[in-house]
């Protein structure tokens, strides 16, 4: 049986690993790519770890591509994040700009010739706001994905593959899941500030992003979606006065 294949970057945990979790409840067999591999997909024959550390990444043939050659892609999801321990503002943009850049235009000959295709990035609201809890090349490197998103929507339309982005704010994943819960402050706060009273979920931005990467969304490119419970539509009076009462 061929399977439908899609590309993961940064999907062996935290978000990137639930958006994996879609892609095989769908069939699909998927490529992803990080450093490690993950311990929970270490004996599954559908995901193919390739072991590529983004850091050091300029140039696609440094990728292992040997096993991405053999099946064309149906869609390529970004969920990468810089967690190395060098310069920020240098690992920020390398890691989520850079090579984001150089794994499209490498990968882009390698997708499907015919039927839905598309790219899918995780930026964040740090695209549009400003917070202290990320640095400033964070910030940047979210408002660049956003308008990579765009550029690739265009120049990628002619040839049918879409790209869209997802804008999420502090999420539980199953990694801080104990954290949250042990927080009662913090639920606290999320509830009063988010217009759907809760903290948003791994699972929430992965079903945007399945969304994105199917025929359901085959007219929507070039969009960043908030997907934020509602946080993005409130005017910061309402919130200073809630918060003050
Ligand atoms: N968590 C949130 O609440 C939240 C909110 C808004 C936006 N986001 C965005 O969502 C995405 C995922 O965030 P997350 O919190 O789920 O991240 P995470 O748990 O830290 O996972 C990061 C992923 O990126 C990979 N990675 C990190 N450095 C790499 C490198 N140098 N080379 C190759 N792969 C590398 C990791 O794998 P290896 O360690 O194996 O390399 C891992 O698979 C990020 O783009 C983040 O900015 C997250």
């Amino acid at each position: 049986m061929i399977r439908e294949h899609a590309v993961v970057v940064g999907g062996t945990r935290g978000l990137g690993l639930v958006i994996v979790e879609r892609f095989l409840a769908r069939g699909f067999a998927v490529t992803v790519l990080s450093r490690r591999p993950c311990e929970k997909h270490r004996e599954n024959p559908l995901v193919r770890h390739v072991a590529v550390d983004l850091e050091k990444l300029s140039d696609f043939d440094e990728v292992d591509g040997d096993y991405l050659s053999g099946r064309p892609i149906r869609y390529l999801a970004f969920a990468q994040r810089f967690r190395g321990q060098g310069d920020p503002w240098q690992g920020e943009i390398q890691v989520g700009l850079t090579a984001t850049r150089v794994l499209i235009e490498g990968l882009v000959d390698r997708f499907a010739e015919t039927g839905d295709r598309a790219i899918a990035a995780v930026s964040s609201v740090y695209a549009e706001f400003v917070g202290g809890s990320q640095p400033v090349g964070y910030h940047v490197v979210k408002a660049g994905l956003n308008a990579m998103t765009r550029y690739y929507a265009w120049s990628l339309g002619g040839r049918g593959i879409r790209m869209n982005a997802v804008m999420p704010l502090t999420y539980i994943k199953d990694e801080s899941r104990a954290f949250y819960q042990s927080q009662g402050a913090i639920n606290d706060l999320y509830r009063r500030l988010v217009p759907l009273q809760r903290m948003g979920e791994a699972g929430d931005n992965a079903d945007v992003v399945d969304f994105l990467c199917s025929e359901r969304a085959a007219f929507i490119t070039g969009q960043s979606l908030f997907v934020d419970g509602g946080v993005s539509i409130v005017w910061p009076e309402e919130t200073a006065s809630k918060f003050s009462a």
